[in-house]
């Protein structure tokens, strides 16, 4: 019942060029990819449009990394749901610890951005997870449950994949064990109405750990950084055992 997403999220790295080369080794290793596996790409705003053509008849989704909640206007520098659905977009990350980190996002700004979304017929990608010193103070499950509760406010749920990713272990190479990974990710589901939303697990998800993390009841999914730039590495994540 619930689908299994694999995103890379490439952050502030690829020029068009770069994107272009990724693709030439990445497409032809998706062959032997089950086919109820959803595969996304969530490239720099400059690549989406580009990869959008080269992406054309193949099975994977494209993303963007953030989304404005107003439709178009005075925003310098931001970019609207409508102008990701013309070009193809299908899903898009909302509150990423680094948004929330250095560009102040909230959660009732991600609450915005998660209706929008939804409004264009976006699927968004809601993030939530909690820092070293939070998990430290025992606050792990109380600052989920209210980044959900806040976040969530008349959000669809039959539109929506959530990403729980500790800040600690985002970039880090120290990886949320599989199995609390899974304890949180139950919590969260604990939280939700709709049983058959995807949650999926981030935070230095690696070739070497991809099929431990899938192996998990209650992941469905990953939202891998740093490894998603390399071909091979992304290629056997997508296609974990
Ligand atoms: O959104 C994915 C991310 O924050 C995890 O990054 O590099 O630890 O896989 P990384």
């Amino acid at each position: 019942m619930r689908k299994i997403v694999i995103a890379g999220n490439w952050k502030m790295f690829k020029t068009q060029a770069e994107s272009q080369e990724f693709l030439s080794g990445f497409l032809p290793q998706l062959e032997e990819t089950p086919s109820e596996r959803e595969v996304v790409i969530c490239p720099p705003f400059t690549d989406l449009s580009v990869l959008s053509k080269s992406l054309h008849g193949s099975r994977v989704q494209l993303g963007a990394q953030n989304v404005h909640w107003v439709e178009n206007g005075a925003y310098t520098g931001e970019i609207a749901a409508p102008m990701l659905t013309e070009i193809g977009v299908r899903y898009v990350i909302i509150g990423h610890s680094e948004r929330r980190q250095y560009f102040g996002e909230t959660d009732e700004t991600v609450n915005l951005r998660l209706k929008a979304a939804q409004n264009y017929g976006l699927t968004p990608i809601l993030c939530v997870g909690e820092t070293k010193q939070q998990r430290d103070a025992g606050e792990t499950e109380s600052l989920i449950i209210s980044q959900l509760q806040k976040g969530l406010v008349d959000v669809d749920q039959t539109n929506l994949v959530i990403a729980y990713e500790p800040i600690w272990a985002i970039g880090t190479g120290d990886t949320c064990e599989a199995a609390e990974a899974n304890r949180v990710i139950g919590l969260i589901r604990s939280q939700l109405q709709n049983p058959h939303v995807s949650i999926q697990y981030g935070g230095s998800v690696k070739p070497n750990n991809i099929d431990e993390i899938m192996a998990q009841p209650e992941i469905d999914g990953v939202l891998v950084g740093g490894a998603s730039l390399e071909p091979d590495g992304f290629a056997r994540i997508v296609n974990f055992r």
